[in-house]
């Protein structure tokens, strides 16, 4: 097998599919060998050159000129002819947001922008935040079992986020839904019969944002960054443009949530399975905020983002073509020991652990990362209080099979309600 540049693939390239579970079970594992032995190459099975060293991928973040961001929301599984059918008949029409939009315009918006992100705006939050896991805890803190996806690790964060955008919290199921629609149509490989239930999914999650912006749009006094985006519209058409409102409205739904919803399940994850590092956190809350940050870059909720070269040019010593598409796997960069010392260790005083790239890295560095990591830090506050005997169940994790947003499916736990600190303190 040889590259499109004509170089030959090694087996190990040939074989390497990130919807397998390999991948799926542990992105960074998964690619240890190419850390190791082939930093990039050529994967014929996804068609990209796939990245896999923190030094290169930092440079790819870096150099937005030569490395396009264009493509990082584009189906990574080419649509069927049936489902761009489907995608049509519902006037599908997403296309550049901010993450994958190209300079000088990216800049240019983001800087509208950034009024929301403030610490004092983004504080404005917290004590929302709180109130809502103080309420999905209430209601499980004496049962003395929970699924804490199904219970809240979804729901508080898509409450928060559409607080945050100013979009009415209705539709939350149905949200939830087309949301993991979105994630299979742009990062996973459904099946051909899949992939028309997908695009129905999506072709609905689109009309519905449309529906959502015009209500949005006929009010004047909302408050919410999507109504800083429909101010600066009026003001700015060019620079904050009509397609970009519509897109934006189902692409941040989406990158507000599921990411701090699957970032907080890892942190859970790890930290539980760790009962020493549990027990640590519950007597030293001062430890959360770094126990999350280490959390992140340990196992990231975005394992994977993308870029195009926009000219020939060479990474780690490999030709790559004009318009070859990149997949940088920022998972495995935060577990390469050239920048992460025993990297497979979860260790909570790691002082570099906020080098890590889950929040992209550059120009286009997530907006929303502080919001993230107040609902972590959040979450961890009130569990460490209110169940620091909370333990792990046995359980198999399972994950939505795709290349970039990674947790596990459910975070079974169990505890002895009469052990509740509150019992014992009323
Ligand atoms: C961009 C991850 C939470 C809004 C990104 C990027 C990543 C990412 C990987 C691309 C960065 C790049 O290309 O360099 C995450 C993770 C989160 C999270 C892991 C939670 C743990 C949020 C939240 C919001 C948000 C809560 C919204 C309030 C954005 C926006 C961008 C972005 C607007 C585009 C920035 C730009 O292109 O200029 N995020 N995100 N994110 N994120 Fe997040």
């Amino acid at each position: 097998v040889a590259s499109p540049t004509g170089c030959p693939v090694s087996a190990a390239a040939v074989a390497f599919d990130p919807f397998e579970p390999p991948y799926q079970l542990d992105p960074a594992e998964a690619l240890r060998w190419s850390r190791e032995q082939e930093p990039v190459f050529y994967s014929p099975k996804l068609g990209y050159w796939v990245v896999s060293r923190y030094d290169d991928i930092k440079a790819i973040f870096r150099d937005n000129l030569t490395f396009s961001p264009s493509i990082a929301l584009e189906k990574i599984t080419p649509p069927s002819d049936e489902a761009l059918a489907v995608l049509e008949r519902y006037g599908y029409g997403m296309n550049r947001t901010l993450v994958n939009e190209d300079e000088p315009a990216h800049m240019a918006r983001r800087r509208e922008l950034l009024d929301a992100f403030t610490p004092e705006a983004l504080e404005a939050h917290a004590p929302m935040v709180r109130r809502l896991v103080r309420e999905k805890l209430d209601a499980i803190v004496d049962r003395g079992r929970a699924d804490l996806v199904a219970e809240m690790f979804w729901e508080v964060p898509l409450t928060v986020a559409l607080h945050f955008l100013g979009v009415p919290e209705e539709d939350m199921e149905q949200l939830r839904r087309f949301s993991v629609a979105h994630t299979l149509n742009t990062w996973g490989r459904p099946s051909p019969d899949q992939q028309v239930e997908v695009a129905e999914g999506v072709g609905r999650f689109w009309q519905y944002s449309g529906q959502v912006l015009e209500k949005m749009q006929r009010q004047t006094q909302g408050k919410g960054w999507m109504y800083d985006m429909i101010e600066k519209n009026r003001q700015k058409p060019d620079v904050v443009t009509d397609n970009y409102l519509h897109s934006m409205m189902m692409a941040i739904i989406v990158a507000a949530h599921e990411t701090t919803a699957l970032a907080t399940a890892n942190a859970f994850r790890q930290l539980l399975s760790r009962p020493a590092v549990w027990a640590e956190l519950c007597a030293n809350p001062e430890l959360i905020p770094a126990a999350a940050e280490e959390c992140l870059r340990h196992s990231g909720s975005v394992v994977a983002w993308r870029r195009r070269a926009t000219r020939e040019v060479t990474l780690g010593g490999v030709p790559i073509p004009e318009d070859g598409k990149i997949l940088m796997v920022t998972a495995s960069a935060n577990h390469d020991p050239s920048h992460f010392e025993n990297p497979d260790e979860l260790d909570i005083y790691r002082d570099n652990a906020v080098d890590h790239l889950t929040f992209g890295y550059g120009s286009h560095q997530c907006m929303g990362k502080n919001l993230g990591r107040m609902e972590m830090r959040i979450f961890l506050e009130e569990f460490t209080r209110r169940l620091p005997h909370l333990e792990l169940e046995e359980q198999a994790f399972t994950f939505l099979p795709n290349t970039s947003f990674r947790g596990p499916e459910a975070v079974r736990v169990r505890w002895d309600p009469a052990r509740n600190p509150e019992r014992r303190n009323p």
